[in-house]
């Protein structure tokens, strides 16, 4: 007996009033659909199915990386029509577990209750009390307090509108019934859809008695149908990230003000201050500091680093005990070892910095090495492409630049050179030579400024 998970996700979602589909809508960094698609991995599913309607071909490029079948449902003809569209393709003998792709914060402990409880029972329906029902379908109960069916807010009496138990559309039922019951489903109601929620009627004709589970929490099964619901999700995912750092040892000068969009992993006695957001996957070791305002996204900063306010670091490795900042700019496939210094409105793309190296102000090196302690001077620049090609800066050991020199790549500094400020330099350099490029300076006496006639 397997599981096959069907995500339904072919609803344009018109109240987002967006060109993009509403399952493409980011919250935390990845799609509502892959939030779906991450938690139903956790299941064990013998396949997982996503029906895809609107905006198809932008959800199929977006999440081409998801491991899914893709069933497409042309038209939205109802959420009974969408799970139609797949169930030839799920073996009779499989539970099939119903997922919206728009509710991305279910659990998989809820899950695996519902999964449990509906293969005992033959059919397993989550419902959940709300204070603030509308909208959603209801769940009507006889006198004996067994649900009986469904009733779509659409299609309710003012009565059955004051019942606060409702469907959260989640479900797990078995294929074979499944298939039999969607086979008779008609769609002559308010909204002229093929509702799924009329599968429950035909499963208490057919004797099984439907005991619903619910979820922990309300959040787990609100759905975004407008960028309101979208922020306020964000806000609630983030509070909740920024408490499970706090717990394991960082300090966050505003828990309202860090936003983690990926996967975060911290050592101890990190300290954040506000408005730091990270992205991707970064780990911050420990006593990592944290300047207000940085961006940093898939790098791995180790122990001691600080990073002053303002930076934005990509793809990169920040080595033991260095400083960054502020406003510095780390671009992808930088290394700093150990002890680095990064000033500010320095910008590194692409290099290696051995340790002890110092690039303190206004600088741009790329596409290069830079040797143990080497010392770069204010205003230093790698011209590392030439229009077409981009070429190598290898500057060896214990090499001093002094400020405001270029270096016209591909070009090679022996170690210990000295580099005197405001040379460019067009050819390697042997270690320990000094070499300047600049003009020797001259004197016109007593200059008289031009004045206005
Ligand atoms: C549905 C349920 C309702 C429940 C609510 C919970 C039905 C008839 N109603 O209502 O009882 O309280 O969800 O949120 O099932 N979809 C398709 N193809 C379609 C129609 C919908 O894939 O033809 C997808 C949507 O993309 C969405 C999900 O199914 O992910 C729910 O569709 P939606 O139109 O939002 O259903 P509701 O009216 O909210
Ligand atoms: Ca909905």
């Amino acid at each position: 007996m397997g599981l096959s998970i069907v995500i339904l996700a072919a609803g344009q979602g018109t109240r987002m009033k967006s060109e993009l589909p509403k399952v493409l809508h980011k919250l935390a960094g990845r799609t509502l659909l892959q939030h779906v698609h991450d938690t139903a991995e956790h299941l064990q599913a013998r396949d997982i199915y996503v029906v895809y309607g609107y905006g198809g071909e932008q959800v199929r490029e977006t999440c081409a990386d998801l491991f899914v079948n893709w069933i497409e449902q042309e038209q939205q003809l109802g959420t009974g029509h969408a799970v139609q569209q797949v169930i030839d393709d799920i073996p009779d003998t499989d539970d099939v577990l119903i997922l919206y792709g728009d509710v991305p914060l279910i659990t998989a402990a809820t899950l695996q209750r519902l999964i449990e409880s509906g293969r005992e029972s033959g059919f397993g329906l989550l419902t959940v009390e709300m204070e603030n029902p509308a909208g959603y379908g209801r769940i009507i109960r006889d006198g004996s307090g067994g649900i009986v069916r469904i009733v779509e807010q659409k299609d309710a009496t003012a009565e059955e509108l004051d019942i606060r138990e409702v469907n959260t559309g989640i479900m797990l039922v078995r294929a074979d019934l499944l298939k039999r019951w969607l086979a008779s489903l008609d769609n002559n109601n308010a909204q002229g859809e093929f509702y799924l929620t009329d599968i429950i009627e035909q499963a208490v004709n057919d004797g099984i008695g439907i005991i619903p589970e619910h979820p922990e929490s309300l959040v787990e099964v609100s759905g975004i149908n407008s960028r309101l619901q979208l922020a306020d999700m964000e806000r609630y995912y983030q509070l909740v990230q920024a408490h499970q750092v706090m717990r394991q040892g960082v300090t966050l000068a505003d828990p309202a003000r860090f936003d983690v969009r990926g996967s975060l992993q911290t050592g101890q006695d990190v300290e954040i201050d506000i408005n730091v957001i990270l992205e991707g996957e970064v780990t911050l070791g420990n006593r990592v500091r944290v300047g207000a305002n940085t961006i940093i996204r898939d790098s791995n900063i180790m122990d001691g680093v600080t990073i002053l306010p303002n930076c934005v670091i990509e793809e990169s490795v920040i080595g033991a005990g260095s400083r960054v900042g502020p406003f510095a700019r780390i671009r992808p496939d930088t290394a700093l070892e150990s002890n680095v210094h990064v000033g500010n409105f320095v910008e590194i793309k692409k290099s290696l910095v051995a340790r002890g190296a110092k690039i303190n102000h206004l600088s741009y090196i790329g596409d290069s090495e830079v040797g143990i302690n080497v010392n770069i001077g204010a205003g230093t620049i790698t011209c590392n492409y030439d229009g077409a090609n981009k070429h190598k800066t290898i500057i060896g050991d214990n090499v001093f630049v002094g400020s405001d020199c270029q270096f016209i790549a591909p070009v090679k500094i022996g170690a210990e050179a000295t580099i005197a400020a405001g040379t460019t330099v067009t050819e390697d350099v042997e270690p320990r030579d000094l070499v300047l490029s600049r003009v020797r300076q001259f004197a016109v006496k007593g200059w008289r400024r031009p004045e206005k006639g």
